[in-house]
């Protein structure tokens, strides 16, 4: 009798360091067996100057991808063969595709933050004043696909207002978004401003450091979104005080994964279900 299940798995995996604390295997794992795909995904500890030999020997073992995270976008983003649009935009890559042509690099994290805000949350970016703040790698990844989605305004904060305004410049040397006004201000200039959607970017939650925001930063109805995501930031406690919305990254995480998933399998998990057990432990 002939079956239509293959017999051994598909296999996947996350390679970080640290990686021990990822959810990213439940989370492929749900997704898996919400869409009825059969494969496996683990955790792999790659040391800090063994990624490259990492990569390849999952090439070689037969995985057909991998996610990438912290510290090794970067370096994702320089082995991969071919990159889409959005990895080449973000400048680092969190999905990686081991195809017959080579390795494909893609970047899903800002497309996981656009769909957490509008599809989970019900927030429409378009016409909206949006503050970025942050402008390492977090905030890169995620400047393009905020950029699309054609907010009012978007402006970049950061503690060092150089990098901030190198990306403004960027966007504007590209030249793909001139109908968004885009532009970098230092933290103690943003008084009398007042944004709709305020997204934090930084890494200041993994230090609890307070970031120097005025107290009226948030126009009625916005909404605070910390990137990080496992316990209450500063930023999240701030915010909370100041009459915002408020929600952390763990939207964001089970939504980028899901468009890993989607570009590795071609179908799209449900997100809800997981993203409710992580919250509830
Ligand atoms: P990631 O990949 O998480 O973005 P990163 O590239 O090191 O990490 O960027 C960290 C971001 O958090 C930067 O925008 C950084 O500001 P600087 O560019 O001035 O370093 C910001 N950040 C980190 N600690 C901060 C703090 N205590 N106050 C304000 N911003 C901070």
């Amino acid at each position: 009798m002939s079956s239509t299940l293959p017999n051994t798995p598909d296999y996947y995996a996350v390679i970080g360091h640290p990686i021990e604390h990822s959810k990213s295997p439940i989370i492929h794992a749900a997704f898996a067996k919400d869409t009825g795909q059969y494969l496996q995904y683990e955790r792999i500890l790659a040391p800090l100057d063994g990624f490259v030999h990492t990569v390849k020997t999952l090439q070689q073992q037969g995985y057909k991808g991998a996610n990438v995270t912290v510290p090794f976008k970067f370096e994702a983003f320089q082995l991969a063969h071919h990159l889409t649009e959005r990895a080449h935009d973000a400048g680092a890559v969190n999905t990686l595709i081991f195809s017959p042509e080579g390795i494909v690099g893609d970047n899903t994290d800002g497309a996981g933050l656009v769909r957490d805000i509008e599809q989970n949350l019900h927030i429409k970016i378009s016409g909206k004043r949006v503050l970025l703040i942050g402008a390492g790698g977090a905030a890169e990844g995620v400047l393009h696909p905020i950029l699309a989605q054609s907010p009012a305004l978007l402006v970049i904060t950061n503690r060092t207002l150089d990098k901030a305004l190198s990306m403004v410049k960027k966007v504007e040397e590209q030249g793909d978004y001139r109908y968004v006004s885009v532009n970098a201000y230092a933290f103690e200039d943003l008084s009398g401003q007042q944004f709709d959607i305020v997204i934090n970017a930084t890494s200041t939650g993994l230090t609890d450091s307070t970031l120097p925001l005025p107290s009226t930063i948030f126009a009625p109805n916005a909404l605070a979104y910390d990137m990080m995501y496992g316990r209450e930031t500063p930023f999240m406690t701030f915010a909370y005080q100041h009459g915002a919305q408020v929600a952390d990254g763990l939207g964001m995480l089970v939504e980028q994964a899901a468009e890993a998933f989607f570009v590795w399998r071609g179908i799209r998990p449900v997100t809800q279900v997981i993203m409710q057990q992580i919250r509830a432990g």
